[in-house]
């Protein structure tokens, strides 16, 4: 991406994390800070990512082959990246995500077992645009499995919620791979406090991050920086994406 560069932030977690309330907390947060933060979710995300979300999480769709549900999720991250990523990291805005190539890693790649196909198709899909930092709420399956089951009696739940443990802790482990894979990107914090305890943990890793992007684009050493560096909005610093990851 050429031009003025915005701050990309993915979340990431099983299922009954607690992530999305996690998303709105740190974009309250960052619209105090002055950040004008969009605020997105995958599937999903634009009209036509909505529709395919509809299609993948239908109960009634028991039949769908592991490389067609892979698929489906990379046409709906195409779609969102073209329509709402893209052009607002373009526009140097903050974009907070609810789930990205991260969950299709763990849950098709790991989960189903695809394996490594499911990088390749993903990055025909983002066209080399990856999160400058992905926090993943690092929750034990077994608790999150609890919680899903419940929602599941209750509200009937969807066609992923409803595979079984041994799924969900594939998709676990495929996480921890990950986040052992991209030390640098990916931050674990721990999923298993309250939601305060956890927004606390959120704050302190998004701050770090901006604090090291702000000494990384001056030069300065850290004590030459804000004491928040929430406060500096993404569009005064230069993001520094891995080598490759984004043009
Ligand atoms: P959703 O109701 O959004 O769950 P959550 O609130 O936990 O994000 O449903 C999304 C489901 O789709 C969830 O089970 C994770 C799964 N998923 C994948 O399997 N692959 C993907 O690439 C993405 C984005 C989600």
């Amino acid at each position: 991406m050429k031009g003025k560069k915005g701050l990309f932030i993915t979340f990431e977690g099983p299922d009954g994390s607690g992530k999305s309330t996690q998303v709105r907390l740190l974009g309250a947060y960052l619209t105090e800070q002055g950040f004008d933060p969009v605020l997105t979710r995958e599937p999903g995300g634009t009209r036509i990512g909505e529709k395919i979300r509809d299609i993948i999480l239908d109960q009634g769709n028991a039949e769908m082959d592991a490389l067609t549900e892979s698929l489906l999720y990379a046409a709906s991250r195409a779609q969102h990246v073209a329509e709402v990523i893209r052009p607002a990291l373009d526009a140097g805005c903050a974009v907070l995500c609810d789930r990205y190539v991260d969950s299709s890693i763990a849950y098709q790649g790991c989960g189903r077992g695809l394996g490594s196909i499911v990088a390749d198709i993903n990055s025909l899909a983002v066209g080399g645009v990856v999160p400058d930092l992905t926090i993943l709420i690092d929750i034990d399956p077994e608790a999150c499995f609890d919680r899903i089951g419940k929602r599941v009696i209750r509200e009937g739940g969807d066609r992923m919620e409803s595979e079984d443990l041994a799924y969900h802790r594939a998709v676990y482990d495929g996480y921890l791979e990950l986040a052992s894979l991209h030390p640098d990107r990916v931050k674990r914090v721990d999923g298993n406090g309250g939601v305060d305890a956890v927004s606390d943990d959120v704050r302190k890793v998004v701050n770090a991050f901006l604090l090291d992007r702000l000494n990384a684009s001056s030069g300065a050493p850290a004590r030459d920086v804000p004491d928040d560096p929430a406060n500096t909005r993404p569009e005064q610093t230069t993001v520094h994406a891995a080598k490759g990851e984004r043009s």
